[in-house]
């Protein structure tokens, strides 16, 4: 190449860097917008570009990115499961439901909430690893909370509850809090299985979730105890107007199914004015036993059983569900915010 030409014509590689940009992004723009740069020399087997060009490509790069805002970070959903009363199904419904959700191509995470009687790993047949709050304690990243679970999901482990339970003082919880809202950033949907009833680390969960679903069974004290929960969490924040759904668990037909649920929404909406919106049931079914006692979830170890099939039909019907504004608020962001307000409960 003469001198002439190579202080007139440039390759990528100059523009990228007399401009700062990179190739990839140059060529990207060359494809894009080759009515907005200098026609381009064939020298031998190069294209050259005239030194207008640098100038061209800032222009191009310039218009870009004013007329495009930074992307704005996104937040997964946070879904907590919740019951009145405890055993009617929450951590199996947590496990298999994050399952259903992933196969559906969303990134989930489940939390094990129930920091007192901890026992996702047991179902997921994970080894024993430290709970969520004793590696806050030792410092861990949010990234590194995350175990890897079946197909895929990610778990959060609750931990023993003693160490659980005598940690949870008021800056582990706040620990614990910010790093679940980092989480929430890697995640498409967090699923929080909580401990029943309103102790205060269920509380925690429940309330800085984006969504709650109540997991009711056909037993009389469930819907009893479920309907005192919601009235608890409804008479601590008035403006709540957070989706609440529910699940019927261990029916033992679909209409003694729907019936418990029309019984629970008839009650929230008339006593409470508020929406229960039933999003199915799952029938009662020896595979759960079954399965518990291989320590495989039960949709991982029966995926055609009829309950596997019911957990697939409820994750369906909660991305069905999905709010399609950009989910631009962190759930246990707005937490930490109402914690700070003085709200410490
Ligand atoms: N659909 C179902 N059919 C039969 N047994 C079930 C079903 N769902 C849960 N169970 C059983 O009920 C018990 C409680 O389940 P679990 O998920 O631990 O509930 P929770 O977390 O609410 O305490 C377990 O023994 C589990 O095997
Ligand atoms: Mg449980």
């Amino acid at each position: 190449m003469n001198t002439a030409n190579a202080k007139s014509l440039l390759t990528i590689a100059d523009i990228a860097a007399r401009t700062g940009l990179e190739e990839s992004l140059l060529r990207f723009y060359e494809s894009e917008y080759p009515e907005q740069l200098p026609v381009k020399v064939l020298r031998g087997e190069a294209l050259l570009f005239p030194a207008e060009a640098v100038t061209a490509f800032q222009a191009i790069h310039l218009r870009r990115t004013e007329s495009q805002p930074p992307p704005s970070p996104r937040y997964g959903r946070v879904i907590a499961v919740t019951s009145g009363k405890g055993g009617v199904g929450k951590t199996n419904l947590a496990l298999n439901l994050a399952i259903a959700i992933q196969r559906l191509g969303k990134m989930c995470v489940v939390v094990d909430g129930d920091l007192g009687m901890a026992n996702i790993h047991l179902l997921a047949g994970l080894d024993p690893r430290p709970g969520m709050m004793e590696m806050l304690a030792a410092d861990a990243t949010p990234a590194q909370l995350i175990a890897d679970g079946p197909e895929g999901i990610g778990i959060i482990t609750g931990g023993s509850g003693i160490i659980a339970m005598a940690d949870s003082d008021h800056a582990s919880r706040q620990k614990m809090i910010k790093a679940l809202g980092e989480v929430e950033r890697l995640a498409d949907v967090m699923i929080v299985d909580t401990g029943a009833g309103m102790g205060r680390e269920v509380r925690d969960f429940l309330k800085a979730a984006d969504e709650v679903i109540f997991v009711l069974t056909p037993d009389i004290t469930s819907l009893a105890d479920a309907y005192g929960l919601l009235k608890g969490l409804d008479q601590e924040n008035d403006h709540d107007q957070r989706p609440i759904y529910s699940v019927v668990n261990m029916a033992d037909t679909l209409q003694q199914a729907a019936n418990v649920a029309l019984r629970f929404s008839d009650c929230a909406n008339r006593f409470l004015s508020r929406e229960v919106k039933n999003i199915g049931y799952i029938l009662k079914d020896a595979t759960v036993g079954a399965a518990t006692a291989r320590r495989t979830p039960y949709s991982v170890f029966r995926p055609q059983a009829r309950v596997s099939k019911h957990t697939h039909n409820l994750a369906v019907a909660l991305l069905q569900d999905e709010m399609s504004e950009l989910r631009i608020s962190s759930a246990f962001g707005r937490y930490k915010k109402m914690l700070q307000k003085g709200d410490q409960s």
